[in-house]
């Protein structure tokens, strides 16, 4: 894999499993701008990522007109993602009935919206160079379905068909869009869970562990990679096992 002369575009980057994308695909030679929602957030990464190329900005996908910031930002640097990898996302979690409107609501505007919203802005870009690749960070539970996250499941599952038919749309145009579904991985997002939820977690999962964030990096940069051309509009399952389809 070697990305050297490729932009690439890491939302959600302070952490978890966006920062490990993030320098996988640096240590891989390419140009990496790596996102969060906070100033301090932004700042951190970019003293990360500018000494080996790289920078750090802001942004929340769930709003139009940071996502507009963050184009100009970057077009006024002359900056241009080859490569996006829509990886930010929230869960608020409670059974459906139980569930707020603005649960929903900000589950579906983050994770779903979110997608939405930087793909149409970065495609035309992608359409004028002959190339790109997004690659959008779903969920086991997007095809599983689990309790208590209807909304969760709901901006998963939507990202994939979505993504299938991006796949279809821009097919000819060098432009592949494929989705990574982790299953349980050890990051900010599952340390909420308590023992008894991770033991019933690990009983169904055939490797006996929750997933490193560098299983998702490394599939999520092959399929970044000029070697997965011929692959479009798929999910790739990451999860020990839990779920094969
Ligand atoms: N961990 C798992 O087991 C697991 C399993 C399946 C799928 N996933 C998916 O993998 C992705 C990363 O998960 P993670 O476990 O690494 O989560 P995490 O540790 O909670 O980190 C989430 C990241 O998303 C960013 N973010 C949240 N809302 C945002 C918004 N509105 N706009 C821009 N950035 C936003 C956060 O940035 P700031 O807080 O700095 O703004 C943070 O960098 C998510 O899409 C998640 O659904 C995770």
């Amino acid at each position: 894999m070697n990305f050297r002369g490729k932009v690439a575009l890491v939302t959600g980057a302070s952490r978890g499993i966006g920062k490990a994308i993030a320098r996988e695909l640096l240590s891989n030679n390419a140009f990496v701008v790596g996102t969060s929602r906070s100033i301090e957030g932004a700042e951190e990464i970019n003293s990360e990522l500018s000494p080996c190329g790289g920078c750090g900005m802001v942004l929340d996908v769930s709003n139009v007109n940071s996502c507009d910031l963050l184009i100009k930002k970057l077009s006024e640097e002359k900056i241009f993602p080859d490569i996006i990898v829509n990886n930010a996302g929230i869960t608020r979690d409670s059974l459906s009935i139980r569930m707020k409107d603005s649960d929903w609501n900000d589950v579906i505007n983050a994770n779903l919206s979110g997608v939405f919203y930087l793909s149409k802005r970065f495609i035309p870009h992608m359409l004028k160079s002959k190339w790109g690749r997004i690659i959008n960070i779903t969920s086991v539970v997007g095809s599983l379905g689990n309790i208590g996250q209807a909304n969760y499941a709901a901006s998963k599952a939507g990202i994939e068909a979505f993504s299938r038919v991006l796949a279809k749309e821009f097919a000819r145009k060098g432009i592949t869009i494929n989705c990574v579904a982790p299953g349980f991985i050890d990051t900010d997002m599952t340390k909420s869970l308590n023992t008894n939820k991770i033991d019933a977690l690990l009983s169904q999962i055939p490797s006996g562990r929750l997933g490193h964030v560098d299983d998702v990096a490394y599939a999520v940069s092959f399929l970044a990679s000029s070697r997965a051309e011929y692959i479009n509009g798929i999910t790739l399952h990451i999860n020990g096992g839990m779920y094969m389809n």
